[in-house]
């Protein structure tokens, strides 16, 4: 079958090589991709949230699958376009991916669901959201409630931060993201992302992964789209896995289809475990990135059958076959990131480094110049590996890291240490 990713990042390239491997795959192309994409796909110069436009594109193409990868196309309805034209997808409704591109929505879904998450309050005045946080004190979460590229979302420490926040989400910083605010309770714990594929109906876990959003080793400095990740998180015991099943995911998926708007593709809940219990912090209706990556790894070429059985309905009588093993990715990125970073600087030494099912360079933001690799971005590599246990591939991930030569390039030294 001929197969149409939609994305260009870490995560797709990750999706891509997985897919590539499963011999139902005849011809895969990526739109837009990127240089390490390039190598295993054709990349096409495509809108991927223009809907209109990507259906031509599969129309003219004899497309026979699309798998979306990021959040953008799939609350700007892309989903619903193919759909409508009679084209298998994977991913949600613009409906249904109102789990992500409203925090609000999640929010009511959750009550009605009654879904353990945090205490909250919703408002589109500043100075109601004002006297709201000065009743409630810190520590205390105020969040843009639209798609604010992960950075509408201030975790306040102290009452002044919250009061600052405020006023840069109802001064515009986020756009129309930020014309209403939910302000939540603060939960303390460990985050881990718990992953399930969704058709609808049948739900069914694929994995769980751990992320590293701060920038600096030791969790310190600016929040970032992630620096590395590992699965499994062993914090997401199957005792825990079970309760998120039953008490949040299950129940979420029930209220989604009785309004009307099921749900289907991967829902990415990201859990806050304390004292052996789940509260869900937020959904993503995309796999996470770098999390896919390590997914994918473990995954391999059976992902592309989990990916068709989730589009058509099929979950029921899916299987995942677990390997029991282990991955682990270390972010490269460009200095000054997740700030200001310079594009277009040289990386080498890819070529020499082992492609195989135990290691992988999945690329995020790189271009290809003649047969050089330049930077494009401030996330730029994904360097993945698996192995029979977290210390494996930490040390295999890391010995690749350490074969790459990049010196405008940095990376958390630290990454899998809550599990090590
Ligand atoms: P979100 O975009 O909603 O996932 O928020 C981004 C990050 O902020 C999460 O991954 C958490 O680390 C943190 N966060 C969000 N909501 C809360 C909360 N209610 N309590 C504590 N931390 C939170
Ligand atoms: N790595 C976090 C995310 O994809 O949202």
């Amino acid at each position: 079958m001929n197969i149409l990713v939609l994305g260009g990042g870490g995560r797709e390239h990750a999706l891509a090589w997985a897919i590539k491997q499963n011999p139902k795959c005849d011809r895969l192309i990526v739109a837009p991709g990127n240089a390490g994409i390039a190598a295993i796909a054709e990349c096409a110069r495509l809108n991927p949230e223009d809907g209109a436009e990507v259906v031509t594109f599969c129309e003219e193409n004899a497309v026979d699958f699309v798998v979306i990868g990021p959040e953008a196309p799939l609350a700007a309805g892309v989903a619903d376009a193919l759909r409508d034209a009679g084209i298998l997808c994977f991913g949600p409704s613009a409906a249904a991916a109102q789990l992500e591109s409203s925090k609000r929505f999640t929010k009511e879904i959750c009550d009605a669901a009654q879904a353990p998450t945090a205490g909250w309050a919703r408002f589109s005045d500043v100075e109601a959201a004002k006297a709201y946080v000065r009743t409630q004190g810190a520590p205390i979460v105020v969040k843009a409630d639209g798609l604010a590229a992960g950075k509408g979302v201030i975790v306040a420490m102290t009452l002044d931060e919250a009061l600052a926040g405020l006023d840069e989400i109802f001064g515009g910083a986020f756009g129309a993201a930020g014309a209403e605010v939910v302000i939540e309770e603060f939960m303390s714990g460990e985050e881990a992302s718990f992953f399930v594929l969704v058709d609808g109906e049948t739900v069914l876990p694929i994995g769980t992964a751990q992320d590293h959003k701060r920038v600096g080793d030791g969790d310190t400095g600016p929040n970032t789209g992630g620096m590395g990740a590992y699965s499994p998180a062993p914090v997401l015991t199957d005792a825990i896995a079970e309760q998120a099943l039953e008490r949040i995911i299950r129940p979420t998926m029930v209220e989604m289809a009785r309004r009307g708007t099921p749900y289907q593709g991967v829902l990415y809940a990201g859990l806050m475990i304390e004292n052996g219990v789940a509260r869900l912090v937020e959904y993503n209706v995309r796999f996470g990135d770098p999390e896919c990556q390590v997914l994918m790894l473990r995954l391999g070429a059976q992902a592309l059958d989990l990916l068709l059985a989730c589009a058509e309905g099929r979950l029921e009588e899916a299987r995942v076959n677990w390997a029991d093993d282990h991955a682990l990715t270390v972010v490269m990125a460009a200095k000054g990131y997740p700030g200001t970073y310079a594009k277009g600087t040289p990386i080498k030494g890819l070529e020499a480094l082992p492609e195989d099912s135990f290691n992988m360079v999945y690329h995020a933001g790189t271009k290809a110049d003649g047969a050089a690799i330049l930077s494009n971005g401030g996330r730029v590599l994904n360097v993945t590996a698996r192995g029979a246990t977290l210390a494996e591939a930490h040390q295999r991930a890391y010995a690749m890291v350490d074969r790459i030569d990049w010196p405008e390039g940095f990376c958390r030294r630290d990454i899998g240490w809550r599990a090590l």
